[in-house]
C-alpha cells in the first residue's frame, strides 16, 4: 500500500520527503487556502517536491469548467492528477478529461455503488472517505473492504485510495483490506513510527 500525505503544508511534504516514505500527496481547496500562497503556485511547489502523484482538485459545479479547470490543473506537471467530486457533474467532467488522457480522482465516496461509477469511467483513483462514514455512525473500513472485494472481482484497475484516515489503525487496517493506497494528515504519518518499546 502507498502512503500519501492528504496535506498543502510544504515543510510537512519536505518532512516526509526526507524519510523516504511518501508516495504521493492528496489536497483540496480547503487545505490549500490554510498555505497563504495562490493555488496554482502551491501545486507547482508540491510537485516541485513530490515525484508521486499530486491530487489537485477542481472548485465548480458546472462539468465545462470543471474539464476547464482541470486542464488547467494538468498543465502545471506531468504528476498532476485532477480531483472531481462524486455528482453527476463531476462524472461527466470526469469522463471527459479521461478521455482526454488525464489521470482523475473521484473524490467524496460514500458507497460502493458510487465506487462502481468511479472505475466505469476509467478513474486512476477513487477515494473512499472512511472518517466522515464513521462520523454519522457508519461503518468506513466495511466500506472500503467492500469496495476492494468488488473492484477484484469485476477486475477494474481503478486503484482504491482510502482517505479521510483520522489515526494509525485507519492505516494499519487499510493495509489489511488491501487498499491500493492511504492518505493521511501528517500528525498521523508521524504516529506509524512509534511505539513505547521502541
Ligand atoms: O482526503 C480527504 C480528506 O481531505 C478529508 O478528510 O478528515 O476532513 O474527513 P477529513
Amino acid at each position: 500500500m502507498k502512503l500519501f500525505l492528504d496535506t498543502a503544508h510544504l515543510a510537512d511534504i519536505e518532512t516526509a520527503v526526507g524519510w523516504g516514505v511518501l508516495d504521493g500527496i492528496t489536497t483540496n481547496p480547503t487545505l490549500a487556502a490554510k498555505e497563504g500562497l495562490a493555488f496554482h503556485d502551491l501545486i507547482k511547489a508540491i510537485t516541485d517536491l513530490v515525484d508521486g502523484p499530486v491530487s489537485a482538485e477542481v472548485v465548480s459545479d458546472e462539468p465545462e469548467e470543471m474539464v476547464r479547470q482541470g486542464h488547467t490543473l494538468r498543465a502545471i506537471a506531468d504528476n498532476v492528477v485532477v480531483k472531481v467530486p462524486m455528482t453527476r457533474a463531476g462524472i461527466t467532467a470526469g469522463s471527459r478529461l479521461v478521455a482526454d488522457d488525464i489521470p482523475i480522482n473521484v473524490t467524496l465516496v460514500f458507497s460502493t455503488a458510487q465506487a462502481i461509477i468511479a472505475a466505469t469511467i476509467g478513474a486512476t483513483f477513487v477515494s473512499p472517505f472512511l472518517g466522515r462514514v464513521d462520523d454519522v455512525g457508519n461503518d468506513g473500513l466495511a466500506l472500503l473492504g467492500d469496495i476492494v472485494g468488488t473492484y477484484a472481482v469485476q477486475g477494474y484497475e481503478t486503484e482504491v485510495l482510502s482517505a479521510s484516515l483520522r489515526h494509525p489503525i485507519h492505516v494499519v487496517e487499510s493495509a489489511r483490506l488491501g487498499a491500493d493506497a492511504a492518505t493521511m494528515p501528517f500528525a498521523v504519518m508521524d504516529k506509524l513510527f512509534d511505539h513505547p518499546l521502541t
